[in-house]
């Protein structure tokens, strides 16, 4: 398969390189600027892109390349960082620019140049740098210019060589994809084989391969990886595929009806269905518990618990199917950052369950990807549209302790929520949005009695990646219309509350 390798710097845009890559239909992946030469010659790319990345290439501390990889033959193109460390290693000269550049820029190129020949002479780029290239190495040639950074673009076609100050992957960099899709297609020579339909119908062939007459088991929770993993599953081996769907008490409402509905026995897919009722061991175990980081440590060992007894009453299956997806196997180039939340989700079953292999049908693919692989394989929209939803579920967004009572509380009022959004139409522009449940109460007055009831919190958030969030500006109607009918509607509420914080300082979640 035709493959572009993106080695990442540190720059804060590398899995977005290679998604743009891979909307040219080249499949492209993130490797730290670490992998060696003779990794890079047993992938054997058809290109390799530099990301960006904070660093000075002067710097003592700066991520460096072996400079054999300009040798190898594989056409380069650098972005910001990586452009300056090309010309920093092929004996050009890079400085610290008399005139930082930050945000949206116009640039001249020239229109001979192999990335700019369907790009406008001047074009809008979105530049983030403070240091540019002063002196272009030997046998390259400028291709691109601002009024503050007089080599902006370079190359050595020749060499198959490519310089951008500036970043087209972004998507204020109005013909961006243009730049790419020439250094894919006209510089690389990739013919853009990578598509959703024949990804589906390669991956059902490998899984069948793979699995021959084995067993496999599935912890399927509704959301979307684990249902389009579970559905790739059911599709290459039917019945020989059983999907634990262990419902803990704490999905939204209905949730767990729904999920049943597409993959129980009445559904269309061919495979062994369980859904275990949990929800009393749960609540029991997180009686009292207030601190989150606490509840979310109870949740997700009991998840565990209830999984693997239901995969010793199965017996030694030979495969485990995760529903992992390609953001969370790229290994970064400088670095993982600090965790602020610890996630629960599947990660911890392999320790509990019998079993010989892992079988991770989503490893390659970003969500946009999951979603359209959903598609094409005829999975409702409703779920592969679905939006997150945390593995602990409704037990982080109470506040302080879980009961039954507030669960049912959360659940109604988020529902109420949903339906004024969709009914409003703007769901499809929201990140996410759902109630939680505060723990305060407050004194309130209804009909002619005195109230001393819980406080509800709407949250809605604009997002492109959950790593920041800014709170979106719902249409006031939508919020008295919703505040309305939850106080109204649901018992034990008598206040709603618009959380109106972006991401930092606060995060989406509550808990
Ligand atoms: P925060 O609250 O950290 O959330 O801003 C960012 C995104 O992650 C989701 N989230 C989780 N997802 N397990 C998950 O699978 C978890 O434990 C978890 N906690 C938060 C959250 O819904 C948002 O989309």
């Amino acid at each position: 398969m035709e493959k572009i390798i993106v080695l990442d710097f540190g720059g804060q845009y590398n899995q977005l390189i290679a998604r743009r890559v891979r909307e040219c239909h080249v499949y492209a992946e993130v490797h730290s600027f670490t992998l060696g030469l003779d990794k890079i010659k047993e992938i054997n790319p058809s290109g390799i892109i530099f990301t960006g990345g904070p660093q000075s290439v002067y710097a003592a501390d700066s991520p460096q390349i072996d400079k054999e990889i300009f040798k190898l033959g594989i056409p380069i193109l650098g972005i910001c960082y990586g452009s300056q460390l090309i010309a920093h290693e092929l004996g050009g000269k890079v400085a610290t620019a008399p005139v930082s550049e930050y945000g949206k820029t116009e640039v001249n190129v020239e229109k001979d140049s192999g990335l700019f020949k369907d790009v406008s002479k001047t074009t809008t780029v979105w530049m983030s740098h403070t240091d540019y290239i002063e002196k272009a190495p030997e046998g390259f040639k400028i291709t691109g210019n601002t009024p503050v950074c007089p080599i902006a673009a370079m190359e050595n076609a020749a060499e198959k060589i490519y310089a951008v100050q500036f970043h087209p992957e972004v998507m204020h960099s109005v013909e961006g994809m243009k730049m790419l899709s020439a250094f894919v297609y006209d510089v690389c020579g990739c013919k853009g084989e990578w598509k959703m339909d024949s990804f589906v119908e390669k991956t059902i062939k490998e899984i069948r391969e793979k699995v021959g007459n084995g067993k496999a088991l599935c912890a399927l929770s509704g959301g979307v990886d684990s249902s389009v993993a579970a559905v790739l599953m059911s599709k290459a081996i039917g019945k020989q595929l059983t999907c634990v769907f262990v419902d803990h008490g704490l999905l939204r409402k209905n949730e767990g009806d729904e999920v049943e509905e597409v993959f129980g026995p009445n559904g269309p897919y061919d495979l062994n269905f369980i859904r275990v009722d949990a929800k009393d061991r749960f609540y029991a175990k997180l009686a009292g518990v207030t601190e989150p980081e606490k509840k979310r440590k109870i949740i997700g060992e009991e998840f565990i618990r209830v999984f693997e007894e239901e995969a010793k009453k199965i017996g030694a299956v030979d495969f485990l199917v995760q529903g992992t997806i390609y953001p969370d196997v790229i290994e970064s180039g400088l670095g993982k950052s600090a965790v602020i939340k610890s996630h629960h989700n599947v990660g911890g079953l392999p320790d509990c369950v019998d079993f010989k292999e892992i079988i991770e049908p989503l490893r390659m693919l970003f969500k946009d990807e999951v979603r359209k692989a959903g598609l094409e394989l005829g999975i409702p929209e409703k779920l592969v549209f679905r939006q997150p939803f945390p593995g602990p579920g409704l037990g982080i967004r109470i506040i302080g302790d879980v009961t039954e009572e507030k669960v049912k509380i959360v659940q109604d009022a988020d529902f109420i929520f949903r339906e004024e959004v969709a009914k409003a139409g703007i769901d499809k522009e929201l990140g996410q949005y759902f109630a939680a449940l505060t723990n305060m109460r407050s004194v309130g007055v209804m009909g002619d009695f005195r109230t001393y009831d819980y406080a509800v919190a709407l949250r809605a958030v604009h997002t492109a990646d959950f790593m920041t969030a800014d709170c979106a500006q719902i249409p006031w109607e939508v919020l008295q219309k919703t505040a309305n009918r939850i106080v109204n509607e649901v018992k034990g509420v008598n206040r709603v509350l618009y959380d109106c914080t972006s991401k930092p300082p606060a995060t989406i979640e509550l808990e």
